[in-house]
């Protein structure tokens, strides 16, 4: 496994690995890798010839208030997961690699109306920072297909619109979430929580469940299915972000599944923000 630490590095392993791999995928992350991860790792090498993986916490994602500092960084022990895995190649490059000049000095790119619901409205600017370090580090890696996964539907979403306005000739692939047994979707924000709260965050999966199943029973209710579950999750202990059903195409709200749709949900149990979504097809 090549393990390329700034871009002089990236480009001769990049050079190797082209020698031999006609089509190369390519798997971004911030690290602390878990089953979620590797999943599309695995995904990565059965529709390529050989698999890169970036491991970068991207501070321009972040908010002045939000958990860059505390984000759990485990390089050994990722770089130990992703050579049992037999990747070919992990970028770990530096914040001056990615922003020679400080992220704040950096052009960004900003993908409207689907940036700007949901996390967008609650994380102004975190989809900027998303889209501006994923493009950077398509520049850098060149790959022919990128995977990204469900469990982020609307970045999923966002970069797919980015790769189409900005006529990047990489094709988007994208992989189920991955769920503990009790049904949370894994995500290296659970390990913040406490045990209670760990033992409460399912419910906001089985919410998304239920709602769906109501929902699928009965077509003009969803203000009425999602109100009382979000007064559902308050009262058990959530703060509660959103739960919304928008429509796949344009994150536009529905308040029926006339189209191909996604209830989303973002809710807090003390300092831990945790997200989760469901896709539903239209009746
Ligand atoms: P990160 O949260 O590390 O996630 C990296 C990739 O793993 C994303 O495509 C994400 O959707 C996927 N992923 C995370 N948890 C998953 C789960 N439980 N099941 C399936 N896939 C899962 O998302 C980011 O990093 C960053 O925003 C990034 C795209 C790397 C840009 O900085």
């Amino acid at each position: 496994m090549i393990v390329a630490t700034d871009s002089n590095a990236l480009a001769t392993g990049l050079a190797a690995l082209r020698q031999e791999a006609a089509r190369l995928a390519f798997v971004p992350t911030m690290g602390n890798l878990h089953e979620g991860h590797l999943a599309l790792v695995r995904q990565a090498q059965a529709s390529a010839d050989a698999v890169a993986v970036s491991i970068f916490v991207n501070p321009m994602q972040f908010a002045a208030h939000e958990d860059l500092d505390t984000y759990p960084r485990t390089l050994d022990a990722d770089l130990e997961a992703l050579e049992a895995l037999g990747t070919d190649l992990v970028f770990t490059p530096t914040e001056s690699d990615i922003y020679p000049e400080g992220s704040a000095q950096h052009s960004k790119i900003h993908v409207p109306v689907l940036g700007e619901a949901l996390c967008g409205r609650e994380r102004p600017g975190h989809f900027d920072g998303v889209c501006t370090v994923v493009y950077k580090l398509f520049r850098m890696v060149q790959p022919d297909m990128a995977i990204f996964g469900e469990k982020d539907l609307q970045q999923l979403l966002i970069i797919k619109k980015m790769v189409q306005d900005l006529g990047l000739d990489i094709e988007i692939q994208h992989g189920p979430t991955r769920r503990a047994e009790d049904g949370l979707a894994l995500s290296s924000r659970n390990q913040y929580l406490s045990a209670a709260e760990r033992a409460l965050a399912p419910m906001l999966w089985q919410t998304l469940q239920h709602c769906a199943a109501q929902l699928g029973e009965s077509t003009d209710n969803a203000p009425a299915v999602l109100q009382t579950a979000r007064e559902a999750l308050i009262k058990a202990g959530f703060s509660v972000d959103y739960l919304e059903l928008r429509a796949l195409s344009t994150l536009q709200l529905l308040d029926t599944l006339s189209e191909d749709a996604a209830l989303f949900v973002a809710a807090r149990l003390g300092r831990t923000r945790l997200i989760d979504n469901l896709q539903l097809h239209a009746h």
